[in-house]
């Protein structure tokens, strides 16, 4: 059990209804969870369009939990300055997207802001080895991106053991998150091979005590 890190929970506004917002917000505040994921997609790094840093702007005066960015946009750095400005406190942005993965890393730290890295399924987590001394956070995705309900894909807990061991090893204090198919059942899986940041969106929001559910993915629920 990965012991070193308590469990950070982040539900995604993605499975939320876009006509309340706002509602969201709060639903995730007073489930007791962390941060709040914000999942960008733009039609082309993934399939689906979802919105874009006014989400994050009109958002930030809502809540003082961190607003966690996770970009899912072909070449990022077009704009990393736009959610840095919009209230964005931590900004993830995927691998396979980005060639100058290092200087982007160095230019998010640099607006004041948590540099966060993201892999697919198919990208090995030996692909971050150079770059692991520069990022804060490691976003492994446990389903193909670019929907919120999909199913977990187990292939993916090795690459959480591995990021885990070399987290470990060279005494790094990056967080790992996973993100997709999280529920009460795969949390306890992902926690165990170390991660300790849980992004969660359908389970979350189609729960019916939200509260209960965060309990549930921190595995501190007493029935
Ligand atoms: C998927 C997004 C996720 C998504 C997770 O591409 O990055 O954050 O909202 O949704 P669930 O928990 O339903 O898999
Ligand atoms: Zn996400």
């Amino acid at each position: 059990m990965n012991t070193r890190y308590s469990t950070i929970i982040a539900p995604s506004i993605l499975s939320a209804d876009f006509s309340a917002m706002g509602n969201a917000v709060r639903t995730i505040e007073e489930s007791g969870a962390d941060w709040v994921h914000v999942d960008i997609m733009d039609g082309m790094f993934v399939p689906n369009i979802s919105f874009g840093s006014k989400m994050v702007n009109d958002l930030r005066p809502l809540t003082k939990l961190p607003l966690d960015v996770h970009l899912m946009i072909e070449k990022p750095e077009r704009y990393i300055a736009e959610f840095a400005g919009a209230g964005a406190d931590f900004i993830t942005f995927h691998l396979e997207a980005a060639v100058h993965a290092h200087r982007l890393l160095d230019s998010i730290k640099k607006l004041g802001k948590k540099a966060g890295i993201s892999i697919v399924p198919s990208t090995p987590a030996e692909a971050l080895s150079e770059i692991l001394e520069l990022v804060d956070i490691i976003l492994l995705m446990t389903v193909n991106p670019g929907f919120g309900g999909q199913k977990f894909i187990p292939q993916c807990i090795p690459k959480i053991e591995k990021l885990h061991r070399y987290r470990i090893e060279r005494n790094l204090k990056y967080d790992i998150a996973v993100d997709g198919g999280i529920n009460a059942e795969t949390a306890l899986t992902v926690r165990e091979a170390g991660a300790n940041v849980l992004i969660t969106g359908s389970s979350f929001f189609s729960a019916r005590d939200p509260a209960e559910e965060v309990l549930k993915y921190k595995g501190t629920y007493i029935v």
